[in-house]
């Protein structure tokens, strides 16, 4: 029986850690995402992508819309995360923004960090319709 017990310890310990695994690399992209974001993103995106007004869907004084939140209250949900790496790497001006492009400042694990950690700033139950459409 002590044997039995032991055994199904390791084989349930096992299973744990292979799982911990997992979570340990996705926190990891979220993390260097959010550090990424900090660094080049907040001074448009807000502090946790809330955006820097009140209404984004309003022209500024300079005639441009400014930088809509990514935090799930705006539209960034609908774009597959093929598109939302697009605008990273090439901005917003050939669409007719003003958002510049990140292509060669930011490595791809960079870049996928920030995918990963704009997901991770949307309610779960975003969340699980984007991932059920995209991944
Ligand atoms: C100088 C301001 C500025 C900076 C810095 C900036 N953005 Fe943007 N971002 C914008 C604007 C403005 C738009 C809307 C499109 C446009 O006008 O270019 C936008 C759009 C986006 C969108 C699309 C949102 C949607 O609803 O489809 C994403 C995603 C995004 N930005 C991510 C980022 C990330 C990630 C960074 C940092 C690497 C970043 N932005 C840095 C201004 C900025």
């Amino acid at each position: 029986m002590k044997r039995l017990v032991l055994v199904l310890a390791t084989v349930f310990l096992t299973g744990c850690f292979n799982n911990d695994d997992v979570d340990v690399q996705a926190t990891d992209s979220v993390t260097l995402g959010e550090t990424t974001f900090k660094k080049n993103c907040i001074s448009c995106h807000g502090k946790e992508g809330q955006g820097l007004v009140k209404d984004w869907k309003k022209t500024q004084e300079n005639g441009k819309y400014p930088a809509p939140p990514i935090n799930g209250t705006a539209h960034a949900f609908h774009h597959s995360p093929k598109a939302l790496l697009t605008t990273i790497n090439d901005g917003g001006v050939i669409l007719g923004g003003w958002m510049p492009g990140f292509k060669d400042q930011l490595n791809e694990v960079e870049k996928q960090g920030l995918l990963d950690y704009i997901h991770s700033l949307w309610p779960s139950e975003l969340q699980k319709k984007y991932d059920e459409k995209f991944k």
